[in-house]
C-alpha cells in the first residue's frame, strides 16, 4: 500500500487531447498521475510538466486495444505497489465510413479499447475504491451516445454502450462513497477527427454546434466528477442537441447524424 498523502488518478489516453488535459487538471489540484497511452514521449513531456507542479508521473505504456490489456494495465499498477483512487477512461477511438465497407480489424480495435478494455479496468480497479469507501471513476462516452451514427455506426455504438454502462454502475455504487460520472463532449478539437477521418465533417467543421477545447472539456469534465455528476454533457448547446435527439423521431435524427458525421464532398 502507498503511504502517499496524495491521492493518485489512473488516466488512459493521457498522452493527447481531453486524456492529457483532464491529467492537467488532476495533477493542478494535487493528485498523482499514472499516463497510460501507447506514446510514451508525449506522455514523457507531460509528467515532466506535472512534476513542476509536484505530482509525481508513472507513465505505462500499453496498447489498450490489444485483449487482455486491462488486466496487464492492472498488474503493471499492483507491482509498483499504487493504489488507484481516481481512474479516468479517456482512451478512445473512432472511425469514419459505411459498416458494410469499413475494415474489420479496426472495428475490433475500437470495440476492444472504447468498450472491453474500458470495461474490464473499470471491473479490475472499482472494488478496491468500493472497499475503501471512496474514489471517482470517470468514463468518456460522446453526444453520439444519444443517437443512432450512420457513417460511425459503431463508434455512436460504442459510446452508446459507454453512457448506458456508467449511468448503471454509478447507480450501483451511489451509498458507497464512490462516484462514477460518464462524461458527454460535443466535437472537441483533439487529434481524434484526424484519426477517425472525421477532420471534413459538419460535425468537426462546426457546422451546427461550435467545436470546443480540449481544455473547456477537461475544464467542465472534472468540476462534475469532484461535483460527483451521473452525466455531464458539455456546453448548452450540446445538452439541448443531446436531449432534442432523444425526443425527436428516429427517422429525423438518422438523417441529421448522417450528415454530421459524413465527411464534406
Ligand atoms: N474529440 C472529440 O470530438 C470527442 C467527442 C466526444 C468524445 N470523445 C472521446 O474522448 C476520448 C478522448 O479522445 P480525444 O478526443 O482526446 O482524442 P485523441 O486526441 O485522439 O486522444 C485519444 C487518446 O487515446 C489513446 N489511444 C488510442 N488508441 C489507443 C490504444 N490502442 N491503446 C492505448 N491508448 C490508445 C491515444 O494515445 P496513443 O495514440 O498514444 O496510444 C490518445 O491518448 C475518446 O474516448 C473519444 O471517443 C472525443
Amino acid at each position: 500500500m502507498t503511504t502517499n498523502p496524495r491521492p493518485l488518478a489512473l488516466v488512459t489516453g493521457a498522452s493527447s487531447g481531453i486524456g492529457a488535459q483532464l491529467a492537467r487538471e488532476l495533477a493542478r489540484d494535487g493528485h498523482d498521475l499514472i499516463l497510460c497511452a501507447r506514446r510514451v514521449e508525449r506522455m514523457q513531456a507531460l509528467a515532466d510538466e506535472f512534476k513542476a507542479m509536484g505530482a509525481a508521473c508513472t507513465i505505462i505504456a500499453a496498447d489498450l486495444g490489444k485483449s487482455g490489456a486491462a488486466a496487464g494495465l492492472v498488474r503493471e499498477i499492483e507491482a509498483k505497489v499504487l493504489v488507484v483512487d481516481v481512474l479516468i477512461n479517456a482512451a478512445g477511438l473512432g472511425g469514419q465510413g459505411r459498416f458494410h465497407k469499413s475494415d474489420p480489424q479496426r472495428i475490433g480495435e475500437m470495440l476492444q479499447l472504447n468498450v472491453v478494455t474500458l470495461t474490464e479496468l473499470t471491473r479490475l480497479v472499482l472494488p478496491g475504491m468500493v472497499r475503501r469507501g471512496r474514489g471517482h471513476v470517470m468514463l468518456l462516452s460522446s453526444t453520439a451516445a444519444f443517437q443512432p451514427g450512420p457513417n460511425m455506426a459503431v463508434y455512436c455504438a460504442s459510446k452508446a454502450y459507454v453512457l448506458s454502462f456508467g449511468q448503471a454502475i454509478a447507480y450501483e455504487v451511489r451509498n458507497t462513497g464512490v462516484s462514477v460520472t460518464t462524461l458527454c463532449p460535443g466535437a472537441t478539437a483533439t487529434e481524434f477527427a484526424e484519426v477517425a477521418s472525421v477532420a471534413n465533417s459538419a460535425l468537426f467543421k462546426g457546422s451546427m454546434i461550435p467545436v470546443m477545447s480540449a481544455s473547456e472539456v477537461a475544464r467542465i469534465g472534472y468540476r462534475g466528477l469532484k461535483a460527483r455528476r451521473s452525466v455531464v454533457i458539455t456546453g448548452l448547446l450540446n445538452r439541448i442537441m443531446a436531449i432534442s435527439s432523444r425526443l425527436s423521431p428516429t427517422a429525423l435524427t438518422l438523417r441529421i447524424a448522417s450528415w454530421m458525421m459524413s465527411a464534406a464532398r
